[in-house]
């Protein structure tokens, strides 16, 4: 069978977690991603331990090396723990200052259209929750059409549950945010937190629409979850199919190697997985 053409490259790294990070899996990270040419790099939160200066000088020094654009939503993480005053005064300060403004961005590219939504909430230690801000600027997104070939939804915390976690848990509102990205037709849904990809992309069935979920590990950081190593996913957009490859850390050959490939097929009620790989 002839390959497809891929029309876009996103790669998703999560939980980059500078000031926990292994500076030769970065190094290797930073490598592998240029050698990739993503069209954009979607950066699902954590990129800090605990929000110190430091540490935020650090990841965004890995952000700005890269020469892609990067498309990020703050974790649980880039809010600061024991630093009260600077938690509720202004929990995301050092994001804005650091990665930028927008917190919950919105971006079409290559076909690509990209949404985030803020799972990170500074009334909660480490779950998600999604504001009611949020969930109304996600609704407004959904109801305006956009021509693109992809929809992806970029979230810190998930929005579904991996079906291997036993109890799931995802962020507070994700059911609205779940109605909310049907309307938006998204196609997959991309999400960190757990440091977790377990048995790798699901599709999960929502009001009547197929979507992919993809759960990310920790790209670089040593806060390893179940013995999983160290892991990020390059999707390749192929129009009414989708390619997802994770890059899983092998530490005896001291590299990133590809995991095992999805396929995916779109029908008008949402994905499937196909039978054959890249
Ligand atoms: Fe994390």
């Amino acid at each position: 069978m002839t390959p497809s053409r891929i029309m876009a490259r996103a790669i998703h790294i999560s939980d980059v977690h500078a000031g926990r990070q292994d500076d030769r899996i970065v190094e290797e990270m930073l490598l592998d991603i240029a050698r990739l040419e993503p069209d954009v790099v979607l950066a699902g939160g954590d990129f800090t331990q605990r929000s110190r200066r430091a540490e935020w000088s650090r990841a965004a020094g890995w952000m700005d090396s890269l020469d892609s654009p990067v498309f990020a939503t703050p974790g649980n993480h880039d809010i600061p723990l024991f630093d009260f005053p600077r938690r509720i005064v202004s929990p995301f300060g050092r994001y804005s200052e650091w990665i930028g403004n927008d917190l919950e961005p919105e971006l079409l590219l290559s076909g690509l259209r990209c949404l985030a939504v803020k799972t990170a909430a500074p009334e909660r230690r480490a779950d998600g929750a999604i504001s009611r801000d949020s969930l109304a600027l996600l609704g407004k997104r959904a109801s305006r059409q956009t021509e693109c070939d992809l929809t992806i939804l970029l979230t810190h915390h998930p929005v579904a549950a991996h079906p291997d976690a036993n109890p799931g848990k995802s962020a507070r509102g994700s059911s609205e945010a779940l109605d909310h990205a049907v309307t938006a037709e998204v196609d997959l849904l991309l999400s960190g937190h757990t440091h977790r990809r377990r048995s790798g992309p699901f599709v999960l069935d929502h009001g009547g629409r197929s979507m992919v979920v993809a759960h990310a590990g920790t790209a670089c950081s040593t806060r390893q979850r179940g013995n999983e190593p160290q892991a990020w996913q390059t999707i390749d957009s192929q129009g009414e199919r989708m390619v997802i490859t994770p890059h899983i850390w092998d530490k005896a050959e001291f590299r990133f190697r590809t995991g095992p490939v999805t396929a995916w097929e779109r029908s008008d009620s949402g994905w499937r997985e196909s039978s054959a790989g890249a």
